[in-house]
């Protein structure tokens, strides 16, 4: 109780000191009379004083250390960030997730893996270099665990704690957010090398467009040639990797130094930016990840070991594979590729 009457005294004090180091303004005077009318007709009504507060417009000097907002007491901002984020973008970002999940499995469990229509020759193409695959599973296991932390820094509150309850919920949050605030830069630089080392095979080229009309023949089974990659891998590369990674990082530098001057209002801005995105590049990223494992046959071979069987190259990115075998890099294939079946004497 002493320690509780110590407490309110000190504040008191502050608040005096404050009162009496910052000068009254026309605006204070103004809105003291506010206060004191209301009081006459409403006593205990303190509106007037709390409409100011929000509205943002007197100084009220909150504490002494000077700083960005140290005069703001109450940002309203912040209540409509908290219905935005805990609102729309959880529960839609939520049926977004769930509804791709949803999707992805009947369409497995309609057409199961994509397999090849010819047998292996055992001739095999380098696809990826080291390098390649260095740069691709630094991003990769990144992003996984930001996928994995972000989704329980979001929506872990609502499924997970009812069913854990508090103190491990609690744990695990506080875990999730210390390991997505130091994976976040190590994603953003694997991020600008994915994107240096896989940009000159995503560029535009004739047979892009016929492939993204026919889905790749991936609900018809026709087949599509393609390039080093085809149409999907480059919608994939361009508004997943370099947009929606772009975004995030950013709005993820915004959110995890706080310390460049940066107001609450651009900070809750960058958070609902953040989700927002990260929930579209989650969803690009699960299809890319079913894709690139249990979806194709033989792709994540390619990109564990680097390589790839000759009839792989043939079926799925054929403009490549003849580049590879007619020893035209230009076209896309790349040089070791090119050595290999050279070497091979394919010509
Ligand atoms: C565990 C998750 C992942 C798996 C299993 C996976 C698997 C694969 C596979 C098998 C390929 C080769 C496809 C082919 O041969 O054409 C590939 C390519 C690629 N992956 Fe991933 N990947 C994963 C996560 C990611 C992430 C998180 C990113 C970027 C943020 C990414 C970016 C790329 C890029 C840029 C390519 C080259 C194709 C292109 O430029 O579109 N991958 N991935």
């Amino acid at each position: 109780m002493q320690v509780r009457m110590k407490q309110w005294l000190l504040v008191v004090l502050a608040t005096l000191m404050c009162g009496m180091l910052a000068p009254a303004t026309a605006a204070d005077v103004k809105s003291a009379q506010e206060q004191a009318a209301r009081q006459q007709v409403q006593p205990g009504n303190n509106a007037p004083v709390w409409r100011d507060v929000r509205g943002g417009e007197n100084a009220y000097q909150t504490t002494q250390v000077r700083g960005i907002e140290s005069d703001v007491l109450v940002q309203p901002g912040g209540e409509t960030w908290r219905q935005l984020r805990n609102g729309p973008i959880t529960v839609y970002g939520g049926w977004v997730i769930v509804l791709v999940m949803a999707l992805i499995g009947v369409f497995y469990s309609l057409k199961g893996p994509i397999k090849l229509h010819e047998k292996p020759t055992g001739r095999r193409l380098l696809r990826f270099g080291p390098w390649d695959r260095m740069v691709h599973w630094g991003a990769a296991i990144s992003f996984v665990l930001l996928a994995v932390t972000g989704t329980i820094i979001l929506f872990g509150k609502h499924i997970l704690l009812p069913v854990i309850g508090y103190t491990l919920f609690a744990w695990l949050a506080t875990l999730s957010k210390n390991v997505h605030n130091f994976v976040g830069p190590v994603f953003a630089f694997c991020t600008i090398l994915l994107f240096v080392t896989f940009v000159k095979d995503n560029f535009p080229k004739a047979g892009d467009m016929k492939w993204l009309v026919k889905a790749g023949g991936l609900l018809s089974g026709e087949h599509v040639p393609s390039g080093r990659f085809n149409a999907g891998e480059k919608v994939w590369f361009w508004f997943g990797v370099t947009l929606l990674g772009v975004i995030v990082s950013i709005t993820g530098f915004v959110l995890n130094f706080p310390n460049f001057e940066q107001g609450r209002l651009l900070m809750q801005q960058a958070s609902a930016i953040h989700a927002i995105a990260a929930v579209l590049f989650l969803v690009m990223g699960m299809s890319h990840i079913y894709l690139g494992t249990v979806g194709v046959e033989g792709a994540y071979e390619s990109m564990r070991t680097g390589y790839v069987d000759e009839t792989w190259a043939k079926e799925h990115h054929e403009y490549w594979y003849q580049d590879a075998v007619a020893g035209n890099k230009g076209g896309g294939a790349s040089r070791p590729a090119v050595a290999d079946a050279l070497k091979e004497g394919w010509k």
